[in-house]
């Protein structure tokens, strides 16, 4: 499985901050953003990423991330001319993908909760037997995001109906940035056709696995934490509860490099190399942590 991160777009909601520098680059508490989705495709176990960044900004991307051989992975990147839309990704990614099956990831989103792991795992078996899977969260004001429609019978869901920012919502299940498609996808994002506002919607996409009935969905339960930081307000939120929750754990949440070393894919003297560039801040006090942890 291959995963996508999107990490574009105009950032105009949050100028004049992202006048000078990628929204997915700016800090949530203490690592910058693009770590959080990172972190969601590296706990699916995908170790081949695609990163999407506008033509100005890649060149700061790879700066942070370079090949990814810190983190245990392949990095590879490639630039959206201008944001035509999510789906597009797929089509831009085309060639990576490959004859394989895709996760994407929104490079402002941020997932922290009980038992993620095992639904993305769940969503890698899905796309490897030809489903798409989406994930669910409940949220106060359903008008602005994907919203699904479902209903949920002896812990199954099933998707009744998926709308993009319906003025009417049929549910207050907001549909996160966070995408799961069996091999094929790139064929079938070249059938979407751009929507009122002009966009590739991922929306449409997953109404059309919808109606070949290969859709399914994971609802993110209730103590679940999922942010889209799309304004300085969600910024702020999602940077205040990432610090109360590493300082209430005692740990750090959403950490590339200690993902990796748990997982095997950087040995412990990879790890160090990390810990002694970072040793100046609690960032590489924690990795240096997990190396005396597992000795
Ligand atoms: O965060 C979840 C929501 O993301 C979903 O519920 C919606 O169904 C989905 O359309 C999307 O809604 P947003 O209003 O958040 O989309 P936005 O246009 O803000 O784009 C999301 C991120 O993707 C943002 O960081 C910019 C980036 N982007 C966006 C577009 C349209 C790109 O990199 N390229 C693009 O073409």
């Amino acid at each position: 499985m291959k995963g996508i991160i999107l990490a574009g777009g105009s950032g105009t909601r949050l100028y004049p901050i992202t006048e000078g520098i990628s929204k997915q680059l700016m800090p949530i508490y203490d690592k910058p953003m693009i770590f959080y989705p990172l972190s969601t495709l590296m706990l699916a176990g995908i170790k081949d990423i695609l990163i999407i960044t506008t033509p100005e900004d890649q060149a700061s991307f790879k700066r942070l991330l370079k090949d990814g051989s810190q983190f245990g992975i392949k990095i590879s990147y490639t630039v959206q001319p201008s944001p035509d839309g999510l789906a597009q990704a797929f089509i831009l990614g085309e060639e990576f993908i490959g004859n394989d099956e895709a996760a994407m990831v929104l490079g402002d989103n941020i997932f922290y909760g009980h038992r993620f792991t095992e639904a993305l795992e769940q969503a890698v078996e899905n796309a490897k037997k030809g489903y798409a899977t989406i994930f669910g969260n409940k949220v106060k004001d359903p008008e602005r995001f994907g919203i699904m429609e479902i209903t949920q019978s002896r812990g199954v869901t099933k998707v009744i109906s998926v709308e993009e920012k319906p003025k009417k919502p049929k549910s207050n299940y907001a549909i996160t940035g966070l995408y799961f498609y069996p091999k094929g996808v790139a064929k079938m994002a070249k059938e979407v056709k751009p929507s009122a506002r002009g966009e590739l919607e991922i929306t449409t996409l997953n109404d059309m696995y919808l109606q070949k009935k290969k859709l399914r969905a994971e609802v993110l339960g209730e103590g679940f934490t999922w942010f889209d930081t799309g304004t300085f307000d969600s910024e702020l939120d999602a940077a205040n509860m990432i610090r109360s929750i590493q300082n209430n754990k005692d740990k750090v949440i959403c950490c590339p490099e200690q993902i990796a070393y748990y997982r095997g894919w950087i040995t412990k003297e990879e790890l160090k190399a990390r810990a002694d560039l970072l040793k100046k801040n609690s960032y590489g006090a924690y990795l240096q942590k997990v190396i005396d942890e597992t000795k």
